[in-house]
């Protein structure tokens, strides 16, 4: 990238200092981008997280550490319909091949594609010629044919956070050709792993008609070319491995420590979301339960939850079958001195989670399908190489084509989980060892520093 070229980065959320609504520890994407943007001099534009009563038009700015963040509120119907609505109930459910959950209404999209437009419409005039621009996520996948429509010539990426369905998925969404269309306007498109990129050249080509190049990621359609490669996510490896020594990480490893005592802490963190497998998760521990009854003085499971997306029903859906399942595994399991399940609704700081990672000898991290899952390797960076943790990771995460020394599991098969629990409760410390060291490079190797420069060297490069 060339000294000059300033970067501007868009997404649904901003990490904002103090903002309410910023996507804290728990999001993926806000940590990501707030390393990214850390070095760099630019604008980081998005939604403040707040709903107003009309939409005013109004940015308000805030300059810190050398990242500028410009946000906007948006109106009640427009959370309902762009937030809720269209991305949270028809894109997400749909990315994550959960057809069954995935919402049509006419009027999500349409509030989807406003907000696009809104979106694209105020932050035009802070664009300067030079600029690099890099917009984030399904929320905002038509933004960059949007700014084109105005005008905007800057060189554009778009990098997906999520999976990309199979085309036989995708079709099932009206207007599927339209959305894709859109997004051959950009000059980069990036993906979490090979097989979501596969899905997409797919897709153009049986789809669209387009001339796809395997081998280059190249995209041409009507005389337009875009390129689509994979370039997989880290974690901000300097940052998170140097909580270790902060005060709130050693007194969360020896709180958790203190309160497990002999049995050994199983530790799982994430958004509450269907797609993270929690339900499913919950039926392994009870059939490892229900095979080893008498290890239930060995093995104490904490799942850290933090509700997420609260006004979409299916989010409250799965609230309360979670509620009702680590229920009735402690009903069943516990004695008066031993409860098998801890659930845990709320969010900690990246510090704690440092500690209660360092302190749990299994971390299970079981989505039933995930563009990568930053929890996996955070819970990896987080061990201590002479007595490490044993790390359970679902086959279906973006992860585990980077990560295949965990030990990787079906989520969806009770046995298969209940099996990968009872091998990890049991595994001598050289294989820990083995398998940590080798998990371990690609955590501190491959980090968000290294994904960032590797995007925008090629969006940089005309
Ligand atoms: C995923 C998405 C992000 C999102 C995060 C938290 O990681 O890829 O775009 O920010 O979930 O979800 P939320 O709806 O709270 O922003």
């Amino acid at each position: 990238m060339s000294e000059e070229a300033r970067l501007v980065v868009v997404s649904n959320r901003v990490a904002v200092p103090k903002a309410r609504g910023a996507a804290g520890a728990q999001g993926g994407l806000a940590g990501a981008l707030n390393a990214a943007l850390k070095d760099r001099s630019g604008v980081w534009f998005g939604w403040s997280g707040e709903e107003a009563e009309e939409n005013s038009g109004e940015i308000s700015t805030q300059t810190t550490d050398g990242v500028t963040t410009a946000t906007i509120d948006l109106s009640k119907r427009d959370v309902d319909e762009y937030y809720n609505g269209y991305a949270n109930s028809t894109l997400w459910p749909l990315f994550h091949y959960r057809l069954d959950l995935a919402e049509y209404e006419r009027e999500t999209g349409k509030g989807y594609e406003r907000v696009n437009e809104r979106f694209a419409e105020t932050l035009h005039p802070l664009i300067e010629d030079d600029d690099i621009v890099w917009v984030h996520d399904y929320h905002l996948i038509p933004l960059g044919e949007r700014l084109r429509s105005r005008g905007v010539e800057n060189r554009i990426g778009f990098f997906l956070h999520i999976p990309w369905p199979p085309t036989r998925l995708f079709v099932s969404l009206p207007y599927h050709e339209r959305l894709v269309r859109t997004m051959l306007h950009y000059d980069l498109l990036g993906f979490q792993t090979q097989e979501w990129l596969d899905s997409f050249l797919h897709y153009c080509r049986t789809e669209l008609g387009a001339e796809v190049d395997d081998a280059t990621g190249s995209i041409t359609l009507e005389g337009r070319t875009t390129i689509a490669r994979a370039y997989p996510i880290g974690i901000d490896w300097d940052h998170f491995s140097g909580l270790k020594d902060t005060g709130d990480a050693r007194q969360a490893e020896q709180r958790l420590l203190s309160s497990t005592r002999r049995r050994t802490a199983m530790i799982g963190v994430d958004r509450l979301d269907y797609s993270k497998g929690l339900p499913e998760r919950l039926d392994g521990i009870s059939r490892f339960f229900d095979r080893f009854p008498e290890r239930v003085r060995d093995l104490v499971f904490i799942q850290i939850a933090p509700p997420s997306r609260e006004d979409v029903e299916s989010y409250q859906q799965i609230r309360a079958l979670l509620e009702q399942k680590a229920g009735q595994i402690n009903g069943a399991r516990s004695e008066v001195d031993v409860v098998p399940v801890r659930y845990v609704n709320r969010g900690y700081s990246h510090a704690q989670l440092h500690g209660f990672f360092r302190a749990a000898k299994i971390g299970l991290v079981t989505p039933l399908r995930d563009g990568m899952n930053l929890v996996a390797k955070e819970y990896i960076a987080a061990q201590d190489p002479e007595d490490p943790g044993v790390l359970i990771l679902s086959r279906f995460a973006g992860a585990a084509a980077q990560m295949q020394e965990a030990l990787l599991v079906n989520p969806h098969s009770p046995d298969d989980l209940s099996h990968a629990i009872a091998t990890a409760l049991d595994m001598p410390v050289d294989e820990r060892r083995r398998r940590y060291e080798a998990l371990i490079s690609t955590v501190r190797y491959d980090n968000v520093q290294d994904w960032t420069n590797n995007f925008l060297r090629d969006l940089d490069a005309p």
